[in-house]
């Protein structure tokens, strides 16, 4: 069992745990992700590794609350345990000197961006970034993302706080801009990720995005988070998750993603049943 630490809610659905978890701690790096069990009968649900502190034993998890299993998770609170805490999983985001790299976040993602800023920089890049979230409410590690960036853009989609409107308008002015861009790094929702990578395409700047398709054992086995890029399958648990964005087949990954809606459906009204029962 696992225990959490520490419990601090971002915003209203997006949630912080800090779990001891010394084994996993002792080898993440920035872009694992680790597979997390709530209960017994729960299922496998996979999460990035917002952060860690080899010397305290523990690994931060940020995450949204989505389905049954999120708001499941979301009901624990500092002192409870979950059933597996399964990492650090995944290969590490590739970190060198490029020069300029922007560091794209949307939503639950800024978290995960993060450690990737914190090792760009560390390793000699300028670093951008640029967070973005439907509204100010939802806004969140602003102030920390900064505190790893040569500079930071904030977007809002409704235009209540900062700059109003999406994370790739930002994005195009910089690649149109006099400073070279040698690299963009995009997480956050999926068709964030296609639209970053379609603007970062015709000024064929090297553009990288961590998938999330569906994810079950996490080690290469059950083959359900396969994913083609360049038009060749890869599994994103093993091979990933960072990928080519220029080369990921979006609409297959769109497709994968929603081939459980109803299964999806049908555990929310049944988390809600039994929540109110
Ligand atoms: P459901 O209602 O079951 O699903 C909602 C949607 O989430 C589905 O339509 C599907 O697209 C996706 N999903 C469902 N089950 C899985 C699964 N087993 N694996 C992957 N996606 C699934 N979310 C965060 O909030 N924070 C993170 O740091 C984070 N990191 C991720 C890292 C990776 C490598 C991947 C693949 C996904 C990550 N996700 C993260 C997404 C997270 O795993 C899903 O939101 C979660 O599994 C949804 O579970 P649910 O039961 O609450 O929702
Ligand atoms: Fe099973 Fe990747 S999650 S092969
Ligand atoms: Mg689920």
């Amino acid at each position: 069992m696992y225990r959490i630490m520490f419990r601090e809610d971002l915003v209203p659905n997006i949630h912080l745990f800090k779990m001891e978890v010394p084994a996993v701690a002792r080898k993440a790096q920035a872009g694992q992700f680790v597979i997390v069990r709530v209960d017994e009968k729960g299922e496998r649900i996979p999460l990035t590794i917002a952060d860690w502190d080899r010397e305290a034993g523990s690994i931060t998890i940020v995450f949204m609350e989505v389905g049954a299993t999120t708001r499941k998770l979301a009901q624990l609170k500092a002192g409870d345990l979950l059933a597996n805490f399964v990492g650090p999983l995944g290969l590490p985001t590739h970190i060198e000197k490029f020069g300029t790299v922007v560091c794209v976040g949307g939503g639950f993602a800024v978290a995960t961006i993060v450690p990737i800023a914190r090792a760009l920089r560390e390793a000699g890049n300028r670093v951008i970034s640029i967070m973005g979230a439907r509204s100010k409410n939802l806004l969140f590690w602003e102030e920390r993302l900064g505190s790893v960036s040569d500079e930071l853009i904030v977007t809002t989609d409704d235009g209540s706080y900062a700059r109003k409107g999406v994370v790739t308008e930002p994005l195009k002015e910089l690649l149109e801009g006099d400073q070279r861009i040698d690299r963009v790094i995009a997480i956050g929702p999926t068709v964030m990720m296609k639209f970053c990578a379609q603007t970062t395409q015709p000024f064929g700047v090297p553009t990288i995005v961590s998938l999330n398709p569906i994810m079950v054992d996490g080690t290469g086995m059950c083959g359900c988070c396969r994913v083609e890029v360049g038009g060749v399958t890869k599994f994103t648990c093993v091979d990933g998750p960072d990928f080519d964005g220029h080369q990921v087949d979006w609409d297959l990954l769109f497709a994968r993603q929603r081939i459980y809606l109803e299964e999806e459906k049908r555990a929310v009204e049944q988390w809600e049943r039994m929540s109110h029962a």
